[in-house]
């Protein structure tokens, strides 16, 4: 394994481990045996995730993607705005429609898997086309959460409460991503905001904001018939 990891998000440290594999460590300890399992239940229905080779502990080894980000194809340029709001919304509507995994508590009101952190830093472009990563909030759930969950993140982004490089293209993003989400993405909007106030990566400053992130959604959402 490498010393150095050749990525980090929040939460992760990713090694490489050779050409095909990588290591991706929590820092915090967090036991990734559900994400894995979650990662095997939507690649083994044909949704594009990295391949699952081992988890153990806070150790996920997996299949390792070649190709940017969705955010940095988008800051390069390689990718239009649009384009980059069509995979983000496609992939949503690909993933709400498969099954829940079930199990659940009777009378549980998930209708499908959610991701939960479906976002432009967690997509990347590979020659398979757009593979999702960072499945740890993933499960059994409400679609129309899952989806105004990607909305406010957008909309985080936008305002200048997450600090990001694609703070100008993301103003059109949301925009866009509302026409286009599959569902309802206001509906449970202040479920999401509760959702993502109990991040423990959120900075104080980036949960001081939500609010105004989830009046940037509110005020750009158009009527839906
Ligand atoms: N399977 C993979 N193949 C190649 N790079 C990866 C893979 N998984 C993650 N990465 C890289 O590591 C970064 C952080 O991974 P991610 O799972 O999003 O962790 P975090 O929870 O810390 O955001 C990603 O942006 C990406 O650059
Ligand atoms: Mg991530």
């Amino acid at each position: 394994m490498d010393a150095k990891p050749f990525a980090a998000g929040r939460e992760a440290d990713v090694f490489a481990l050779g050409d095909d594999r990588v290591l991706r460590r929590y820092r915090n300890g967090t036991d990734v045996a559900r994400e894995a399992e979650v990662m095997e239940y939507v690649g083994g229905l044909g949704f594009p995730v990295p391949r699952v080779y081992a988890a153990q502990g806070a150790d996920l080894v997996m299949e390792r993607l070649d190709g940017p980000t969705l955010a940095q194809a988008a800051l390069t340029g390689e990718l239009s705005i649009p384009d980059g709001v069509a995979i983000l919304t496609d992939l949503l509507r690909r993933l709400h429609d498969l099954p829940p995994r079930g199990g659940g508590s009777a009378g549980s009101s998930a209708d499908t898997i959610v991701h939960l952190d479906l976002h432009p830093e967690n997509v990347l472009l590979t020659r398979r086309g757009p593979v999702v990563i960072d499945w740890c909030n993933a499960g059994d759930g409400v679609s129309d959460l899952d989806t105004a969950l990607s909305a406010l993140i957008l909309a985080q982004v936008a305002i200048g409460s997450i600090e990001h490089p694609l703070v100008d293209g993301a103003g059109i993003m949301v925009d866009l991503f509302l026409e286009l989400a599959p569902g309802d993405p206001v509906r449970l909007l202040d479920e999401a905001a509760v959702f993502r106030r109990r991040q423990l990566t959120m900075s104080p400053d980036e949960v001081a904001m939500i609010g105004a992130a989830v009046a940037r959604v509110r005020d750009a959402a158009l009527p839906r018939t």
